[in-house]
């Protein structure tokens, strides 16, 4: 029998139960701190024109993450991300592939809204920045979906979003990024929006993927080297892995992010 929280006999890292609620508890509080955070920051100019912030909400232990923009004026109203019309676009393309929008978690790279919907100033990105690395650390999903150019370009620099949509790439830390455009975008221009509504359709496959790795991980099962967890590009045979539930992975910073070449779906080579 493995031990808890060590490498057992057998080699194995087993995850406890209680490990597993003291680490629901850790990411519960965590993100808890975080929105009330984001409900009384003041550290950009976005600050003096909400109405509300916009932390993000959804289903922590979900295996994916949604990134938008920065709230519209909807959201600033209700102080929830995607309530308005991108909202329900995007819920009914959650609903079509199988997913309710209360199963995942939605966020922006802003969470406060640009006056008359401009795009965020980059001095605005860099001062939000830390609320969403906080998140995704505490969060640790398997799969982030970066809706739009602004919250792509975090994951994929310099790539142009007409050109990535659609394309998913190992951004270190155990994750994968997957590109699609945004969903206002694609409710203005028919092509973009039936690209959207292909590109939507990738994830229920990355999701087993990611489940079936997770999975592995709670039985303690070290991946055979060449079948890492789905984008870990550090894992090596024989590695501890972090719980799938904890942020012990590694930080998602632009160096690591950028390092490895965008995927087309079907051309798995991540898994
Ligand atoms: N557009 C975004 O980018 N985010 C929202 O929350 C709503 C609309
Ligand atoms: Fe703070 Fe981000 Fe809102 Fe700016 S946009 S005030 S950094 S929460």
């Amino acid at each position: 029998m493995a031990e808890a929280g060590k490498g057992g006999a057998d080699g194995k890292r087993v995850w406890t139960a209680e490990e597993i609620a003291a680490d629901f508890e850790r990411r519960t509080a965590g993100l808890k701190q975080v929105e009330a955070e984001v409900l009384g920051c003041p550290r950009c100019r976005l600050a003096q024109t909400r109405t509300h912030a916009v932390p993000g909400e959804g289903n922590f232990r979900s295996v994916v993450l949604f990134v938008g923009e920065g709230p519209g004026a909807e959201e600033d109203r209700q102080g929830r991300p995607f309530v308005g019309r991108s909202g329900q676009f995007l819920a009914e393309n959650l609903q079509r592939i199988g997913l309710r929008r209360a199963d995942v978690f939605i966020t922006n790279v802003v969470k406060c809204r640009p006056p008359e919907n401009r795009d965020p100033e980059p001095d605005e990105i860099a001062a939000c920045a830390d609320y969403l690395t906080r998140q995704i650390a505490l969060i640790n999903p398997r799969i982030i979906v970066t809706l739009g150019r602004v919250s792509m370009s975090r994951f994929f620099p310099g790539a142009s979003i007409t050109k990535v949509h659609g394309q998913y790439k190992n951004i270190g830390g155990g994750r994968v990024a997957l590109a699609m455009f945004h969903p206002a975008a694609a409710l203005r221009n028919p092509a973009w929006k039936e690209m959207f509504e292909q590109d939507i359709e990738q994830l229920p496959r990355l999701i087993e993927r990611a489940h079936k790795a997770n999975e592995a991980v709670l039985r303690g099962e070290a991946l055979p080297a060449g079948v890492p967890h789905p984008g870990d590009v550090d894992y090596s045979e024989g590695k501890p892995a972090a719980p799938p539930s904890a942020a012990a992975s590694a930080p998602t910073d632009a160096a690591s992010e950028a390092s490895a070449k965008p995927n087309r779906g079907g051309q798995m080579s991540l898994f």
